[in-house]
């Protein structure tokens, strides 16, 4: 199969935001304790931090990271995951059926955000809870000292303020499993008040109204135009979240999930649109998409939940997917999305990071390694910058029974017009056919390839594991050959790549 691609700088979409590169850390399953924390490791620090993960964050370059939660936040109370450590209670994790140890808290979140370089990006509790907590937990964080809240953080051994400044307005309070769930009216009041009394403490907070759990729930739409109409003026961003799967073995549509996540994206910004037109406001809302990934939801739906409450355990192993070669490319399609909307999602987090549906696997006192979808996130994270650019592409389509028509090849590229510097993301679709791509790139004058990097694998359920950590990994593709004002690569069946020119 052979395809087409132009890329023109004079082209731009929007600015690639480093905050795009973002992730989420849920108290769920062995995501903190036995992921990040684990006291009594080998590699623990003094803090109990585990440094081989601290290691592998770094290098898969993560930028924000959204914490406590996910469905944990709806319940939780923010109070007893600070002061001394022994005297933290133990609660029950309505949402994962777990019991909460609380030693890991805020602050210790903080602190180790210091040590892996990103920024936190905090989540209240708009299910159990409202205005106050949030008011309070703001003043904890955020004043230096002098009031009863800030002090306390002082105390408890944090004298600089946390400084955070993006905050998440509940988590996916549309879904009827969320504690406190309610209307898109009910919720859109109690987070347009909680914002107005935030900003009333720092009117420069970034603040995240919740919009869709997915694009297939019966109140998308209606949930985003509603909200919208209560917080509009309050909240820099409504949230999307959307997860996939391989339905039925048909992968066709899997390897498609990208245009899903296209089509998600430019509903919520036309719904954004119309509430802006009809409020005739000037602002632009953004899009934080502060949950997405590859999940395989329909087997945790699968599993037996644990009932009775006197043996919900700590940290259990949940959510724990082993991801392949295919996971690995749609995940790399997904990034691709992301980009491309560039203009209006200024904000990601990929759910999860450690050992929850994550990149970076861990075993108790054992190694931790690098699953298929660590490569496509760190490498696009290290080389998409500077601007969005729009391109021309040809190529064939293929039918999918769940998205219709879709091209067989997806594709981003970036240029930073400081240095030229060109980042090409590629995905072939095909599940047994290679594409030969030519790439028009007459108008970048003189460029030439500096790297073309692919993942791909003759077996394309291929996994690491901990026995076998690096059976899946990069490897360099040496099909690229430059023309005058041309590149063509070869794109192997089931793949992701990404090339640089400069
Ligand atoms: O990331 C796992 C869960 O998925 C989160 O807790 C929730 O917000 C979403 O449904």
């Amino acid at each position: 199969k052979r395809a087409h691609l132009t890329i023109d700088p004079h082209f731009v979409v929007g600015r690639v935001q480093r905050r795009l590169f973002g992730s989420f850390v849920e108290h769920l399953g062995r995501c903190v304790y036995d992921g990040i924390y684990e006291p009594g490791h080998p590699n623990a620090d003094p803090d109990g931090y585990r440094s081989d993960v601290i290691e592998l964050v770094r290098e898969l370059g993560v930028s924000a990271i959204r914490y406590p939660g996910g469905n944990f936040v709806s319940g939780y109370r923010w109070e007893d995951g600070v002061g001394p450590r022994d005297e933290r209670p133990r609660r029950l994790d309505l949402a994962w059926h777990s019991t909460e140890t609380n030693e890991v808290g805020l602050d210790e979140f903080a602190s180790w955000l210091r040590k892996v370089g990103s920024e936190l990006m905090y989540a209240v509790n708009l299910g159990t809870r409202g205005v106050q907590e949030a008011l309070d937990v703001l003043e904890y964080a955020n004043i230096r000292s002098g009031t009863t809240l800030s002090d306390r953080r002082v105390a408890n051994g944090s004298p600089e303020p946390h400084d955070i400044r993006m905050w998440c307005l509940g988590n996916e309070m549309d879904g009827p499993w969320q504690l406190g769930h309610g209307t898109a009216e009910e919720y859109g009041r109690l987070a347009s008040k909680t914002a107005r009394a935030m900003r009333q403490v720092d009117p420069e907070l970034e603040l995240v109204a919740c919009g869709s759990s997915s694009a297939h729930m019966p109140t998308f739409g209606h949930w985003e135009r509603t909200v919208l109409e209560e917080t509009y003026d309050d909240v820099d961003y409504i949230s999307c979240h959307a997860y996939y799967e391989p339905k039925g073995g048909d992968y066709g549509s899997f390897l498609a999930s990208g245009v899903d996540m296209d089509r998600f994206i430019d509903s919520v910004v036309a719904t954004a649109d119309h509430v802006k037109s009809a409020r005739g406001s000037e602002k632009t809302m953004y899009i934080s998409f502060d949950e997405w990934n590859v999940w395989y939801q329909s087997r945790y739906n699968e599993v037996d939940r644990i009932t009775d409450v006197a043996e919900w355990p700590v940290a259990p192993r949940l959510l724990e997917d082993v991801y392949s070669v295919v996971d690995a490319v749609v995940f790399g399609s997904l990034l691709i999305s992301l980009i491309r909307h560039a203009d209006r999602v200024t904000s990601a987090s990929l759910a999860q990071l450690v050992n929850v549906i994550a990149p970076i696997m861990t075993e108790p006192g054992g190694p931790a390694w690098r699953q298929t979808t660590f490569f496509p996130f760190s490498v696009t994270s290290a080389l998409a910058k500077g601007d969005t650019l729009e391109l021309k592409l040809d190529c064939p389509t293929y039918s999918t029974a769940l998205y219709g028509e879709v091209p067989l090849v997806d594709a981003v590229a970036t240029y930073e017009p400081a240095t030229g510097e060109t980042a090409v993301f590629l995905v072939n679709r095909s599940l047994d056919e290679e594409v030969s791509l030519e790439i028009d790139t007459s108008i970048l004058d003189g460029l030439t390839v500096r790297s073309f990097q692919t993942l791909s694998d003759e077996d394309i359920h291929a996994v690491n594991t901990l026995e076998v950590q690096d059976r899946v990994r990069l490897r360099d593709n040496d099909s690229a050959r430059t023309t005058e004002g041309a590149v063509t690569v070869t794109l192997p069946p089931v793949s992701w790549s990404a090339l640089t020119l400069a």
